[in-house]
Protein backbone atom coordinates (compact mmCIF):
# COMPACT_ATOMS: atom_id res chain seq x y z
CA UNK A 1 0.00 0.00 0.00
CA UNK A 2 1.16 3.44 -1.05
CA UNK A 3 2.98 5.49 1.96
CA UNK A 4 2.69 9.53 1.68
CA UNK A 5 5.72 10.08 3.80
CA UNK A 6 3.72 13.24 5.54
CA UNK A 7 7.06 14.85 7.24
CA UNK A 8 9.05 15.21 3.85
CA UNK A 9 6.28 17.46 2.13
CA UNK A 10 6.75 21.60 2.76
CA UNK A 11 4.08 22.36 5.70
CA UNK A 12 1.56 24.23 3.92
CA UNK A 13 1.63 21.78 1.33
CA UNK A 14 0.42 18.80 3.37
CA UNK A 15 -2.75 19.54 3.97
CA UNK A 16 -3.48 20.03 0.02
CA UNK A 17 -1.25 16.83 -0.64
CA UNK A 18 -3.12 14.48 1.41
CA UNK A 19 -6.67 15.54 0.23
CA UNK A 20 -5.17 15.18 -3.45
CA UNK A 21 -4.00 11.62 -2.74
CA UNK A 22 -7.85 11.04 -1.14
CA UNK A 23 -9.69 12.34 -4.24
CA UNK A 24 -8.25 9.90 -6.45
CA UNK A 25 -8.60 7.12 -4.81
CA UNK A 26 -11.76 5.00 -5.70
CA UNK A 27 -14.26 3.58 -3.54
CA UNK A 28 -12.37 1.14 -1.18
CA UNK A 29 -8.74 2.22 -1.69
CA UNK A 30 -6.71 3.21 1.14
CA UNK A 31 -3.41 5.17 1.48
CA UNK A 32 -1.37 5.48 4.54
CA UNK A 33 0.17 8.73 5.95
CA UNK A 34 3.58 8.68 7.40
CA UNK A 35 3.78 11.46 10.49
CA UNK A 36 6.17 12.22 13.09
CA UNK A 37 2.74 13.35 15.29
CA UNK A 38 -0.63 12.74 15.36
CA UNK A 39 -2.21 13.91 12.33
CA UNK A 40 -5.74 14.19 14.04
CA UNK A 41 -6.04 17.77 12.37
CA UNK A 42 -6.22 16.32 8.93
CA UNK A 43 -9.36 13.93 10.28
CA UNK A 44 -11.24 17.13 11.39
CA UNK A 45 -10.47 18.96 8.36
CA UNK A 46 -11.42 15.50 6.57
CA UNK A 47 -14.78 15.49 8.07
CA UNK A 48 -15.44 19.15 7.35
CA UNK A 49 -14.66 18.95 3.57
CA UNK A 50 -15.44 15.41 2.42
CA UNK A 51 -17.98 14.26 5.14
CA UNK A 52 -18.30 10.67 6.36
CA UNK A 53 -16.70 9.35 3.11
CA UNK A 54 -13.30 7.78 4.77
CA UNK A 55 -12.35 5.20 6.92
CA UNK A 56 -9.37 6.57 9.57
CA UNK A 57 -7.71 3.59 10.75
CA UNK A 58 -4.66 4.27 12.81
CA UNK A 59 -1.61 1.68 12.58
CA UNK A 60 1.17 3.17 14.60
CA UNK A 61 0.33 5.69 17.36
CA UNK A 62 3.97 7.46 18.62
CA UNK A 63 5.67 8.35 20.06
CA UNK A 64 8.04 8.79 17.31
CA UNK A 65 6.09 7.11 14.71
CA UNK A 66 2.21 8.17 13.33
CA UNK A 67 0.60 6.05 11.06
CA UNK A 68 -2.71 6.30 9.81
CA UNK A 69 -4.44 4.04 6.97
CA UNK A 70 -7.27 6.69 5.40
CA UNK A 71 -10.01 4.43 3.09
CA UNK A 72 -12.34 5.80 0.56
CA UNK A 73 -15.51 4.26 1.45
CA UNK A 74 -17.35 2.44 -1.08
CA UNK A 75 -20.57 4.55 -2.84
CA UNK A 76 -18.33 7.66 -1.32
CA UNK A 77 -17.75 8.44 -4.99
CA UNK A 78 -21.60 9.41 -5.85
CA UNK A 79 -22.24 13.28 -5.35
CA UNK A 80 -23.15 13.78 -1.89
CA UNK A 81 -26.57 15.04 -1.53
CA UNK A 82 -27.66 18.84 -0.37
CA UNK A 83 -28.68 16.93 2.99
CA UNK A 84 -25.55 15.49 3.24
CA UNK A 85 -23.46 17.79 2.26
CA UNK A 86 -25.19 20.14 5.48
CA UNK A 87 -24.92 16.98 7.68
CA UNK A 88 -21.54 17.30 7.29
CA UNK A 89 -20.67 20.98 7.57
CA UNK A 90 -23.92 22.75 8.69
CA UNK A 91 -22.59 26.10 7.51
CA UNK A 92 -23.64 25.00 3.78
CA UNK A 93 -27.14 25.35 5.15
CA UNK A 94 -26.91 29.31 5.43
CA UNK A 95 -26.07 29.04 1.29
CA UNK A 96 -28.59 26.75 0.44
CA UNK A 97 -30.88 28.76 2.07
CA UNK A 98 -29.75 32.06 0.12
CA UNK A 99 -30.70 30.38 -3.15
CA UNK A 100 -33.62 29.20 -1.56
CA UNK A 101 -32.79 25.43 -2.21
CA UNK A 102 -34.45 23.11 0.26
CA UNK A 103 -32.17 20.85 2.36
CA UNK A 104 -34.41 19.08 4.45
CA UNK A 105 -37.48 17.67 3.04
CA UNK A 106 -35.61 18.24 -0.47
CA UNK A 107 -32.08 17.30 1.11
CA UNK A 108 -31.78 14.01 -0.91
CA UNK A 109 -30.98 15.62 -4.37
CA UNK A 110 -27.39 16.65 -5.61
CA UNK A 111 -26.38 20.22 -6.04
CA UNK A 112 -27.12 19.67 -9.95
CA UNK A 113 -30.56 18.76 -9.30
CA UNK A 114 -31.77 21.03 -6.63
CA UNK A 115 -30.06 23.67 -8.95
CA UNK A 116 -31.55 22.90 -12.07
CA UNK A 117 -35.05 22.37 -10.24
CA UNK A 118 -34.78 25.90 -9.18
CA UNK A 119 -33.30 27.49 -12.66
CA UNK A 120 -30.18 27.90 -10.52
CA UNK A 121 -26.06 28.20 -11.90
CA UNK A 122 -24.66 25.32 -10.03
CA UNK A 123 -21.23 26.80 -10.45
CA UNK A 124 -22.38 29.81 -8.16
CA UNK A 125 -23.65 27.92 -5.88
CA UNK A 126 -20.56 24.98 -5.24
CA UNK A 127 -18.20 28.76 -5.30
CA UNK A 128 -20.35 29.59 -2.36
CA UNK A 129 -20.48 26.03 -0.66
CA UNK A 130 -16.60 25.99 -0.83
CA UNK A 131 -16.41 29.80 -0.22
CA UNK A 132 -18.82 28.66 3.24
CA UNK A 133 -16.32 25.70 4.55
CA UNK A 134 -13.22 27.65 4.63
CA UNK A 135 -15.09 30.82 6.29
CA UNK A 136 -13.97 31.26 10.21
CA UNK A 137 -16.69 29.66 12.66
CA UNK A 138 -17.07 26.79 13.47
CA UNK A 139 -18.77 23.36 12.95
CA UNK A 140 -19.49 22.99 16.47
CA UNK A 141 -23.10 22.17 15.74
CA UNK A 142 -21.69 19.10 14.73
CA UNK A 143 -24.73 16.62 15.34
CA UNK A 144 -23.22 14.50 13.00
CA UNK A 145 -21.54 13.65 15.30
CA UNK A 146 -23.66 13.54 18.49
CA UNK A 147 -24.77 9.55 19.68
CA UNK A 148 -28.46 9.10 17.84
CA UNK A 149 -29.75 9.10 21.38
CA UNK A 150 -28.77 12.25 22.49
CA UNK A 151 -29.71 14.02 19.01
CA UNK A 152 -32.90 12.31 19.71
CA UNK A 153 -33.35 13.95 23.11
CA UNK A 154 -32.09 17.25 21.55
CA UNK A 155 -34.65 17.40 18.77
CA UNK A 156 -37.45 16.51 21.12
CA UNK A 157 -35.97 19.46 23.95
CA UNK A 158 -35.68 21.60 21.43
CA UNK A 159 -37.63 21.77 18.54
CA UNK A 160 -40.75 19.81 19.53
CA UNK A 161 -41.10 21.75 22.33
CA UNK A 162 -40.89 24.63 19.99
CA UNK A 163 -43.65 23.87 17.78
CA UNK A 164 -45.40 22.88 20.95
CA UNK A 165 -44.95 26.34 22.51
CA UNK A 166 -45.89 28.13 19.20
CA UNK A 167 -48.59 26.47 17.87
CA UNK A 168 -51.42 28.09 20.20
CA UNK A 169 -50.35 31.69 19.15
CA UNK A 170 -50.20 30.80 15.96
CA UNK A 171 -53.58 29.45 15.25
CA UNK A 172 -55.06 32.11 16.91
CA UNK A 173 -53.26 34.81 15.09
CA UNK A 174 -53.77 33.16 12.04
CA UNK A 175 -57.42 32.87 12.88
CA UNK A 176 -57.54 36.46 13.71
CA UNK A 177 -55.99 37.57 10.72
CA UNK A 178 -57.99 35.42 8.30
CA UNK A 179 -61.25 37.27 10.14
CA UNK A 180 -60.77 40.54 10.31
CA UNK A 181 -58.24 40.99 6.95
CA UNK A 182 -59.96 37.90 4.89
CA UNK A 183 -62.20 40.62 2.72
CA UNK A 184 -59.45 42.77 1.52
CA UNK A 185 -56.35 40.13 1.47
CA UNK A 186 -57.77 36.72 0.34
CA UNK A 187 -54.40 35.13 0.99
CA UNK A 188 -54.79 35.09 4.64
CA UNK A 189 -57.77 32.65 4.33
CA UNK A 190 -56.00 30.06 3.01
CA UNK A 191 -52.87 30.87 4.99
CA UNK A 192 -55.26 30.09 8.12
CA UNK A 193 -56.28 27.31 6.59
CA UNK A 194 -52.85 25.56 5.28
CA UNK A 195 -51.24 26.75 9.14
CA UNK A 196 -54.86 24.35 10.63
CA UNK A 197 -54.02 21.60 8.30
CA UNK A 198 -50.11 21.78 9.10
CA UNK A 199 -50.34 21.75 13.02
CA UNK A 200 -52.80 19.34 13.39
CA UNK A 201 -50.53 17.07 11.29
CA UNK A 202 -47.07 18.04 13.39
CA UNK A 203 -48.99 17.28 16.66
CA UNK A 204 -50.13 13.94 15.71
CA UNK A 205 -46.02 13.13 13.62
CA UNK A 206 -44.68 14.15 16.92
CA UNK A 207 -46.66 12.12 19.26
CA UNK A 208 -45.69 9.17 16.76
CA UNK A 209 -41.84 9.99 16.80
CA UNK A 210 -41.94 10.22 20.81
CA UNK A 211 -43.59 7.62 21.58
CA UNK A 212 -43.10 5.10 18.94
CA UNK A 213 -39.76 5.89 16.85
CA UNK A 214 -37.49 7.68 19.41
CA UNK A 215 -37.53 5.54 21.68
CA UNK A 216 -36.72 2.51 19.59
CA UNK A 217 -33.59 4.27 18.38
CA UNK A 218 -32.85 4.92 22.00
CA UNK A 219 -32.83 1.40 22.63
CA UNK A 220 -30.62 0.64 19.89
CA UNK A 221 -27.62 3.13 21.15
CA UNK A 222 -27.92 1.62 23.97
CA UNK A 223 -27.81 -1.74 22.93
CA UNK A 224 -24.95 -1.07 20.96
CA UNK A 225 -23.57 0.70 23.95
CA UNK A 226 -24.23 -1.89 26.42
CA UNK A 227 -24.28 -5.01 23.85
CA UNK A 228 -27.81 -5.86 25.41
CA UNK A 229 -30.08 -7.85 23.01
CA UNK A 230 -32.96 -5.51 21.50
CA UNK A 231 -36.36 -7.28 20.55
CA UNK A 232 -37.22 -7.01 16.57
CA UNK A 233 -40.12 -3.97 16.63
CA UNK A 234 -43.76 -4.46 16.28
CA UNK A 235 -43.24 -2.26 12.80
CA UNK A 236 -40.78 -5.03 11.41
CA UNK A 237 -37.93 -2.74 10.31
CA UNK A 238 -36.98 0.68 10.67
CA UNK A 239 -37.30 1.63 7.40
CA UNK A 240 -41.49 1.36 7.77
CA UNK A 241 -41.49 4.14 10.47
CA UNK A 242 -39.12 6.13 8.76
CA UNK A 243 -40.99 6.13 5.42
CA UNK A 244 -43.79 7.25 6.84
CA UNK A 245 -42.01 10.59 8.77
CA UNK A 246 -40.38 11.35 6.11
CA UNK A 247 -43.40 11.36 3.37
CA UNK A 248 -44.90 13.52 7.06
CA UNK A 249 -42.40 15.89 6.71
CA UNK A 250 -42.71 16.29 3.26
CA UNK A 251 -46.16 17.10 3.58
CA UNK A 252 -45.75 19.91 6.22
CA UNK A 253 -42.87 21.57 4.77
CA UNK A 254 -44.92 21.27 1.45
CA UNK A 255 -47.97 22.92 3.09
CA UNK A 256 -45.69 25.56 4.50
CA UNK A 257 -44.15 26.14 1.29
CA UNK A 258 -47.32 27.35 0.26
CA UNK A 259 -47.73 29.43 2.93
CA UNK A 260 -44.93 31.20 1.94
CA UNK A 261 -45.76 31.63 -1.50
CA UNK A 262 -49.42 33.01 -0.25
CA UNK A 263 -47.76 35.45 1.72
CA UNK A 264 -45.22 36.69 -0.85
CA UNK A 265 -42.13 35.16 1.45
CA UNK A 266 -43.72 36.58 4.54
CA UNK A 267 -43.93 40.42 3.27
CA UNK A 268 -46.43 42.08 4.77
CA UNK A 269 -48.60 44.31 3.03
CA UNK A 270 -48.61 48.27 3.84
CA UNK A 271 -51.67 48.86 5.26
CA UNK A 272 -50.81 45.46 7.45
CA UNK A 273 -51.83 45.56 11.60
CA UNK A 274 -49.33 44.74 14.33
CA UNK A 275 -51.29 40.89 14.22
CA UNK A 276 -50.70 40.63 10.58
CA UNK A 277 -46.74 41.60 10.68
CA UNK A 278 -46.10 39.58 13.98
CA UNK A 279 -48.06 36.73 12.12
CA UNK A 280 -45.66 37.37 8.75
CA UNK A 281 -42.48 37.32 11.28
CA UNK A 282 -43.31 34.14 13.51
CA UNK A 283 -44.09 32.12 10.69
CA UNK A 284 -40.99 32.46 9.08
CA UNK A 285 -39.32 31.49 12.27
CA UNK A 286 -41.57 28.91 12.56
CA UNK A 287 -40.51 27.47 9.01
CA UNK A 288 -36.94 27.82 9.59
CA UNK A 289 -37.06 26.15 12.80
CA UNK A 290 -39.05 23.16 11.02
CA UNK A 291 -36.23 23.05 8.27
CA UNK A 292 -34.00 22.64 10.70
CA UNK A 293 -35.82 20.07 12.24
CA UNK A 294 -36.31 18.53 9.58
CA UNK A 295 -32.78 18.16 8.13
CA UNK A 296 -31.73 16.53 11.65
CA UNK A 297 -33.94 13.60 11.48
CA UNK A 298 -33.54 13.30 7.33
CA UNK A 299 -30.22 13.50 7.25
CA UNK A 300 -28.70 12.56 10.05
CA UNK A 301 -30.68 10.83 12.92
CA UNK A 302 -32.52 8.56 10.21
CA UNK A 303 -29.45 7.04 8.52
CA UNK A 304 -27.70 6.65 11.57
CA UNK A 305 -30.78 4.53 13.00
CA UNK A 306 -31.04 2.49 9.65
CA UNK A 307 -27.36 1.65 9.76
CA UNK A 308 -27.63 0.87 13.99
CA UNK A 309 -30.53 -1.43 12.91
CA UNK A 310 -28.56 -3.46 10.34
CA UNK A 311 -25.46 -4.10 12.71
CA UNK A 312 -27.45 -4.94 15.87
CA UNK A 313 -30.30 -6.96 14.17
CA UNK A 314 -28.73 -7.95 11.06
FE1 LIG B 1 -39.48 15.60 14.97
FE1 LIG C 1 -40.22 14.45 12.24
Amino acid sequence: MEILNVTEIEPRLKHPAIFDRFDALSGGEAFVIHNDHDPKPIYYQMIAKRGQTFGWEYLAQGPDVWQVRITKLEGSEKPATVGEMVAADYRRAEVFRKFGIDYCCGGKRTVEEACRKKGIDPDTVKKELADAGTRGGSIHQDYNRWQPDFLADYIVATHHRYVTESLPMLYELSAKVARVHGDSHPETVDIARHFEAVAQELQMHMHKEEHILFPYIKQLAAARRDGKPVARPPFGTIANPIRMMEAEHESAGGSMEEIRQLSDSFTPPEDACMSYRVLYAKLNEFEQDLHQHIHLENNILFPKAVDMEATILG
